[in-house]
């Protein structure tokens, strides 16, 4: 269904392809859905925002978007200006005026309502006023240097984008997440074979059983034969610079397991310990081999679903304690990884809750003291961390001081009073992310990687029905479709303009009216994400050392990135 302003958009895409013979930037096609608005993509029509250029040392850009409508709007100004910079909201086209509010709507202000009412005095708005902050930055104190940002490649995400016919609407996907006119991805995670956002559990060498030797690990299964080729794909049409692909097995075959079986209470046998080790190092070298060089592996998703956690998780899972990790680890994976070609790969643990950590590492040390000098870092996925706060993460980053920090996994609805579904819209959902990524990347983690890329209206497929939220849906009524979420550019704010290498800065603002983060860039500009989740419009005065002054005025619940020199 198009609106007149997507057919407005349309003709001036093609009017600016025509003319410019190159990318240009090509607004959002907003489109009203149940729980908010989402921009639709076709085979012919994506929006993309280049990086913004500056021209002179004063001037700044300004990416916008708000959940009335705004999607990475650009706008410039100056620092030292004596005019206050103003970002209008989006304004619905008169043309189309809603009648009656749709049920949906209802229930989302009722939430909305309620969620705020239950939020300090301190943090709520006062609606109508505008209020204000200063934001004093510091480019000369600085904190963690950023690795990156990402999301993942499941046999989900795969099996979608096959059903995709048209070549030119995967591209846009993979454009739209890892192009630097996207999002401007660089990591990615992948399963060692199957995980629950697949068609059946699956693994490599499956048969023979008891094949200590992996004679069957010889070529790619079937499925990461069109797996490699997407995400090959990906990284050329994106021209994505440095992809960094990060592997996690979600369970062994099951003949290396207690159990014998995909799920349920099941550990890997002692004999097989150096056989999953052969089994990571074969995994790494297939993947090589056919033109995707692995930067990371972790030992292993969510180890306590095997131990557990079995009564929830119906999924493949292969349990592991701290004490087995830690002999696997150090007598058996370490040492096959550090003694290969790949002995520079990147060792996570434990892919699992924060609340394990660093708890887990410590049991580790007391059974093996050497096995976490094998481990470049800690990767946590994000699940409960609204319960389990800060604190795990700064005893975390006391325990490990030199090891990297990133989140492996988030999505929403897997909560059981969630609804475990994409909400289409959903500004509430991106909120959330946007407190996340404030909250782990000012607790010093260095990078974020995402869950599934794309998943389908009911937030599948996925075996075992565990579905969740995506920051891309697709259409698979058609498949001529597909549907960015507010997440995806929530997200978006910290990755588009915070490259590899990006160092955290200090960033103080003067009240709770706006939650930040800032960074000074390897190009010595600063991008710094600025939020507003409060119900009125802000003026945010933002203090450089170098630079001077400038005052912006965003709308309500917005967020913002702002770069300069
Ligand atoms: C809202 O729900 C009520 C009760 O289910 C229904 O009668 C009404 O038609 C709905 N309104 C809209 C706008 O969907
Ligand atoms: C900025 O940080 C540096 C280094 O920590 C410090 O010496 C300086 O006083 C700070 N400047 C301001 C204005 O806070
Ligand atoms: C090797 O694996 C393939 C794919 O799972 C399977 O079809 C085949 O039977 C296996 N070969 C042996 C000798 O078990
Ligand atoms: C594999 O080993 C298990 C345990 O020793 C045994 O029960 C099973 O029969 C063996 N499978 C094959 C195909 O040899
Ligand atoms: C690991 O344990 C040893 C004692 O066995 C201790 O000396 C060392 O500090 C511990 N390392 C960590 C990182 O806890
Ligand atoms: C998943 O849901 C579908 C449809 O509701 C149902 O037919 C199927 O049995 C469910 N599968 C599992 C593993 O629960
Ligand atoms: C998918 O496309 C069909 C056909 O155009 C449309 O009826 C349906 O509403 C679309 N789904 C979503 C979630 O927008
Ligand atoms: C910048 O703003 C700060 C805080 O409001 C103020 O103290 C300072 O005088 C301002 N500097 C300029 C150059 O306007």
């Amino acid at each position: 269904m198009f609106s007149c302003r997507s057919y407005l958009l349309l003709l001036s895409s093609l009017l600016i392809a025509t003319i410019g013979g190159q990318a240009e930037n090509i607004p959002c096609n907003l489109q009203d859905a149940e729980y908010g608005k989402v921009c639709v993509c076709t085979a012919d029509y994506c929006d993309y925002l280049e990086n913004p250029t500056l021209s002179e040392d004063s001037e700044f850009a300004l990416i916008s978007s708000t959940q009335e409508g705004l999607r990475f709007e650009l706008s410039k100004g100056n620092f030292g200006a004596s005019e206050k910079h103003v970002v209008d909201d989006y304004e619905e086209p008169v043309v189309e005026v809603p009648n009656e509010a749709s049920n949906a709507t209802i229930f989302s202000r009722l939430y909305d309502a309620a969620l705020a009412a239950i939020r300090p005095q301190s943090e709520r708005a006062t609606p109508s006023t505008t209020r204000s902050v200063t934001l004093r930055l510091n480019r000369t104190t600085t904190f963690q240097r950023i690795e990156g940002f990402g999301g993942s490649f499941t046999g989900a995400v795969s099996y979608l984008l096959e059903n995709y016919e048209a070549q030119a609407i995967q591209d846009h996907l993979y454009k739209s997440y890892y192009g630097a006119d996207g999002l401007g991805f660089n990591l990615m995670r992948v399963a060692m074979g199957g995980c629950d956002f697949d068609l059946e559990a699956w693994s490599y060498n499956e048969y023979p059983e008891n094949d200590t030797s992996l004679t069957n690990m010889t070529k790619l299964d079937d499925r990461d034969v069109i797996r490699v080729e997407q995400i090959k794909r990906l990284r050329d049409i994106s021209g994505v610079e440095n992809l960094k692909i990060k592997g996690a097995a979600w369970s062994s075959p099951p003949w290396m397991k207690t159990n014998n079986k995909w799920t349920g209470f099941g550990r890997l046998k002692r004999e097989y310990y150096q056989t999953w080790a052969d089994f990571h190092l074969k995994w790494v070298d297939l993947m090589e081999e056919n033109g995707l060089p692995i930067w990371a592996i972790s030992t292993g998703n969510e180890p306590l679903n095997g131990i557990f956690f079995m009564p929830f998780v119906k999924f493949m899972s292969l349990g592991w304690t701290p004490p087995t990790q830690a002999i696997w680890l150090a007598d058996h994976l370490g040492p096959t990884m550090r003694n290969s070609k790949y002995k520079d790969i990147v060792l996570f643990s434990n892919d699992d809750q924060r609340y394990t950590s660093p708890y887990w590492f410590k049991w580790m040390n007391r059974t093996r003291p050497n096995s976490l000098d094998y481990l470049d870092g800690v990767s946590l996925h994000w699940y409960w961390d609204e319960i389990f706060g800060s604190t795990f993460a700064d005893k975390t980053n006391e325990y490990f001081p030199n090891k990297l920090h990133i989140i492996s996994e988030s999505c929403i609805g897997d909560k059981p009073w969630q609804q475990a579904r994409p909400l289409l819209g959903s500004w509430a959902r991106a909120e959330k992310y946007a407190r996340s990524y404030l909250s782990h990347l000012k607790d010093g983690f260095h990078a974020w990687i995402d869950w599934n890329i794309i998943l389908d209206e009911e937030g599948g497929p996925n075996y075992v029905n565990n579905t969740v939220d995506a920051p891309v849906v697709a259409n698979t009524t058609t498949y001529t479709e597909f549907y960015k979420q507010p997440m995806f550019y929530i997200i978006g704010h910290f990755s588009k303009l915070v490259p590899e290498g990006s160092l955290r800065i200090e960033a103080i603002a003067s009240n709770v009216n706006l939650d930040t983060v800032a960074f000074l860039r390897p190009d010595n500009k600063i991008a710094a994400v600025l939020f507003n989740s409060g119900r009125a419009a802000l003026d945010i005065v933002v203090v450089d050392t170098i630079r001077g002054n400038v005052t912006l005025n965003v709308p309500a619940k917005s967020i913002h990135t702002i770069l300069y020199n």
